[in-house]
């Protein structure tokens, strides 16, 4: 029973050693749900100078989604949507859709992977930017979801006195969705639109 490979430059691998390594990252990629919720528990760690953590205004935005009836698809991408503030602080938003991307609709993806410049709105006029970065996405079918995400789930998420849930509440859900067969299309669901608000949950 092979424990690991014998080579040691690719190019010399064999068919069994090949075999041998996938059955090994698939076993791997069976944790990514926990490795991801851990990492979101270190985003507690960074110092915000806000008056919530990532991990709390993480956890408000996930709250604000669950509660305003959104889909799984909406909540887990919410939840992770600023997890790339740990290795990428200046392309954080990129980061955390090229983790989701294979998992969840391609609205809710693009909407992840463009929320920094859609958030510039906000307080782009404050910092000498261009508060209406996310113009160059006029035209995009998901514009006005995208638009409505940072309205109501992320700019709004720096309230330390919301009744946010705890971790607990979404871990389902996320070992739910990094549980799905990566690049499935019909999860991807390519320019499909769910509603981001349908039956609110209390
Ligand atoms: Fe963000
Ligand atoms: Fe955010």
């Amino acid at each position: 029973m092979m424990d690991q490979v014998e080579f040691t430059q690719m190019k010399d691998g064999t068919k069994e050693e090949y075999e041998f390594l996938t059955r090994h990252e698939v076993a791997f990629t069976k944790g990514t749900a926990d490795r991801l919720l851990s990492a979101l528990v270190d985003l507690d760690e960074g110092l915000s100078g806000y008056k919530v953590t990532r991990l709390g205004h993480s956890l408000q935005s996930a709250t604000r989604t669950w509660r305003d009836g959104a889909d799984i698809d909406w909540v887990v991408s919410t939840l992770l949507h600023d997890i790339g503030d740990i290795y990428a602080p200046y392309n954080h938003d990129e980061y955390a859709a090229t983790i989701l991307r294979p998992f969840v609709r391609e609205q809710c993806s693009w909407c992840v992977q463009t929320h920094g410049d859609f958030q510039m709105i906000y307080y782009g006029h404050h910092v000498g930017g261009n508060a209406n970065k996310r113009d160059k996405f006029a035209g995009n079918i998901y514009f006005d979801d995208c638009a409505q995400f940072c309205k109501r789930w992320d700019q709004s998420s720096f309230d330390p006195d919301y009744d946010t849930l705890p971790i607990e509440h979404f871990a389902p859900m996320v070992h739910e969705v990094f549980a799905r067969n990566a690049y499935d299309p019909d999860v991807i669901r390519a320019g499909v639109r769910e509603p981001l608000v349908r039956s609110p949950r209390s």
